[in-house]
């Protein structure tokens, strides 16, 4: 039986992921997570499975090759912590592309009600009594404008949300899908006229700070920013610099820049040293989620069922429909010719 080294693993990883094994793996559940200080845990195991803030550098790669590791299963869709490059030729990278695209659109949206309607200052007025209502007007999303960055599964799904909404949609992704219910635009356009604008595009050298300054400078004043993608699409400090002066109305985050020290650990009894993290989370206008949009039912049950499938025909010799590399978008990945990325 092969044995799989599960990093970063919680209670409820344990739960789903022992419900689809049949036994078919050993699985070593590590608390830590995973990066050149604690890759050597694998050691003896036939595979890792890892997640959105585990390192997985061409250091933790090296080592991963020393100690006989050939494939590392990426329990998520995002892969940009994966130094895929270097993994290429030597590591079997495999992701679950798709679990529930619908987990991550509904918490855009519960994110955009949540802020425009300040649900969450409401929610700990009426604990204590205060029923007034100053400073909780909210706007009718209905007829507003909203900017969708990256029209992939989970853009497509908010643009559809919104859509029941009332609202018009406008996007921007380099790879336009055909027929498209909504309009596309430049990203400059996206930001002169959205009321909104929600990041769904994955996190690649071209989309690093696509939320700076300049982009900033050109949306409309009072503009609320969705990130449910991954933090370093937005310049923190810009976002801050917004925020402060007002040009951004309120941002609902699920992801944030530094997030890999803090986000799935309690630090409620701890000083968070992070100052900008701190301010972001004590303004009134910003609704931060701890990198939870993807956590319903129905996709943990998929990505425990596609992370072991994945595993499973890779031991078996089968085909790898969810592997990745760096050559699978230059079009000169060997996966059409061999059903593996080499
Ligand atoms: P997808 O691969 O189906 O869609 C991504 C879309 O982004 C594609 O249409 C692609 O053409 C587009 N894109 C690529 N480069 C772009 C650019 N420079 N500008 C604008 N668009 C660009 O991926 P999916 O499933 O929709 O996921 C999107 C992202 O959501 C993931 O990459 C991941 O970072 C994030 N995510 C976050 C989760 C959470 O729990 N917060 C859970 C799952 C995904």
């Amino acid at each position: 039986m092969k044995t799989i080294a599960f990093y970063d693993a919680k209670r409820y990883d344990r739960e789903y992921f022992d419900k689809v094994n049949n036994n078919r793996f050993h699985i070593r559940y590590f608390e830590s997570k995973l990066n050149a200080d604690t890759v050597s845990l694998a050691k003896g195991a036939d595979a890792v499975c890892a997640f959105v803030n585990d390192d997985i550098g061409a250091e933790v790669l090296d080592k991963l090759v020393e100690l006989g590791i050939s494939i590392v299963a990426m329990r998520c869709a995002g892969y940009n912590n994966v130094d895929i490059k270097s993994a290429y030729g030597r590591v079997h990278v495999v992701h679950v592309p798709a679990y529930s695209p619908y987990a991550v659109a509904e918490h855009a949206m519960g994110l955009l009600l949540a802020l425009n309607r300040k649900l969450h200052r409401a929610y700990n007025r009426t604990r204590e009594h205060n029923f007034s209502l100053d400073g909780l007007m909210g706007m009718d999303l209905h007829g507003k404008t909203i900017g969708i960055i990256g029209t992939g599964r989970i853009g497509r799904v908010f643009a559809d949300i919104c859509k029941g909404f009332g609202m018009r949609v406008v996007a921007y992704d380099p790879f336009p899908v055909a027929n498209a219910p909504f309009e596309y635009v430049s990203v400059d356009e996206l930001c002169r006229v959205s009321d909104v604008i929600s990041l769904h595009c994955p996190l690649t050298k071209d989309t690093y700070h696509i939320i700076n300054e300049d982009s900033i400078a050109k949306m409309k004043d009072g503009v609320y920013l969705i990130n449910t993608s991954r933090g370093s699409l937005i310049d923190s400090q810009a976002l801050m610099n917004g925020l402060k002066s007002g040009k951004i109305g309120g941002a609902g985050l699920d992801v944030y820049e530094e997030e890999s020290d803090f986000f799935y650990e309690d630090y409620s009894n701890k000083i968070l040293r992070d100052d900008r993290l701190a301010a972001l989370i004590s303004m009134p206008n910003v609704i931060l989620t701890s990198h939870q949009a993807f956590f319903t039912q129905e996709a943990m049950s998929a990505i425990a069922a596609t992370t072991l499938d994945n595993l499973w025909a890779y031991f078996k010799g089968g085909p790898l429909p969810n592997e990745i590399c760096y050559r699978c978008s230059s079009g000169t990945c060997k996966k059409s010719e061999n059903s593996r990325c080499f």
